[in-house]
């Protein structure tokens, strides 16, 4: 039997920092406000000059180095993303042509804030299946080019960033077990309604949300989604060292956690400092707890997405 386990994580923010005070300087809000509603302290703006394929580039490079593997060895690229550089090409061809390299699949995954679990489960069976032997999972946002900046609702949750896995075959797992689910049918929760038509941006090019709608369902589903996941590996919730859920909200994290009764001790909260960062909040957050020491080898790991579309699911790695 093939499993597919990860060789090694990186992490990219841009290194403009953007605290809640800024905010509260221009529009009807507060540091308080935002703390108190969201856990959200600061988060991190790319520059103009940056694409998403630039932040990921910069945390691909950083996971290929903690794997020890040459971007050559890579045969699958998959960039999860909402915020693409263009229409077309994806932005997976184009970190594949910053890497250097040709002739491998590449690929974008569009799950938005599930985007990079989706992305891992697929990689996951394209080793399994043997498509592919050593894959480059990538989640890279940057959501602040399609914010309201006038929307205090809403400007104030995002960040930018990226983070990556080299996801490499192997004869034990790594990933014991993934689990996908989407309801179109909850596209308007949260959603960026505009394309762009005949040279011109038809509807809305900005990010709207029904706030209370989100916190609900995404509560429910990461509930649902963390013991569906469990039981398909064959272990229970007491096996899980660690949760990674999709960083949106402290608020979101606690009460999943609450709910599926693990300590908060085994919650991992990066959003104080990241803000939402969408596909790339849960691989960031990973490389984050990696590189501190926090996630060693031997830990398992339960990484969660959900987001808009709506879509949502778990998976569980042992490091
Ligand atoms: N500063 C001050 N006041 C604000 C702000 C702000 N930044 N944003 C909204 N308000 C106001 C509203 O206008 C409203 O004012 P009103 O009563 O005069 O109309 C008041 O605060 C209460 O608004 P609610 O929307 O009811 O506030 P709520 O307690 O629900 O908090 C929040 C809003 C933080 C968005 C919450 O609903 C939430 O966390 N939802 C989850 C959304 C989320 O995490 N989204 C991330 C993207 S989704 C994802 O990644 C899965």
């Amino acid at each position: 039997m093939i499993y597919s386990r990860i060789a090694g994580t990186g992490g990219y923010l841009p290194p403009r920092v953007m605290t809640n005070d800024e905010f509260a300087r221009r529009l009807d809000t507060s540091d308080a406000w935002i703390r108190e509603r969201t856990g959200i302290v600061s988060r991190h703006i790319a520059d103009e000059s940056q694409g998403s394929s630039d932040l990921a580039l910069a945390a691909s490079r950083n996971a290929l180095q903690a794997a020890g593997i040459a971007a050559d060895q890579i045969d699958l690229i998959i960039v999860a993303t909402s915020t693409p550089d263009f229409v077309f090409p994806s932005t997976a061809t184009l970190l594949q042509a910053k890497l250097g390299i040709k002739g491998c699949a590449a690929f974008d995954m569009q799950a938005v804030c599930s985007g990079f679990v989706y992305g891992l489960a697929t990689a996951d069976s394209f080793i399994k299946s043997k498509m592919a032997s050593c894959a480059l999972v990538v989640g890279a946002e940057v959501f602040s080019r399609i914010l309201d900046w006038n929307d205090r609702g809403t400007c104030v949750l995002f960040g930018d960033g990226a983070g990556a896995v080299v996801l490499a075959a192997g004869a034990k797992p790594g990933i014991h077990a993934s689990r996908l689910h989407a309801d179109g049918s909850q596209a308007n929760l949260l959603c960026v309604p505009g394309n762009i038509s005949r040279g011109r941006i038809v509807g809305s090019p900005f990010l709207q949300m029904n706030g209370q709608g989100v916190f609900k369902f995404a509560v429910r589903v990461l509930e649902e989604s963390a013991r569906e996941t469990v039981a398909a590996a064959g272990m229970t919730l007491d096996d899980v060292d660690w949760l990674i859920p999709h960083q949106a909200n402290v608020r979101i994290l606690e009460a999943t956690a609450r709910r599926l009764k693990l300590p908060l001790e085994k919650l991992i909260v990066t959003v104080d400092h990241h803000g939402n960062t969408s596909a790339a909040s849960v691989p960031l957050a990973l490389d984050e707890c990696v590189r501190s020491g926090k996630i060693r080898g031997g830990h398992r790991v339960l990484m969660q997405g959900v987001g808009g579309g709506f879509t949502w699911g778990s998976t569980l790695v042992t490091l």
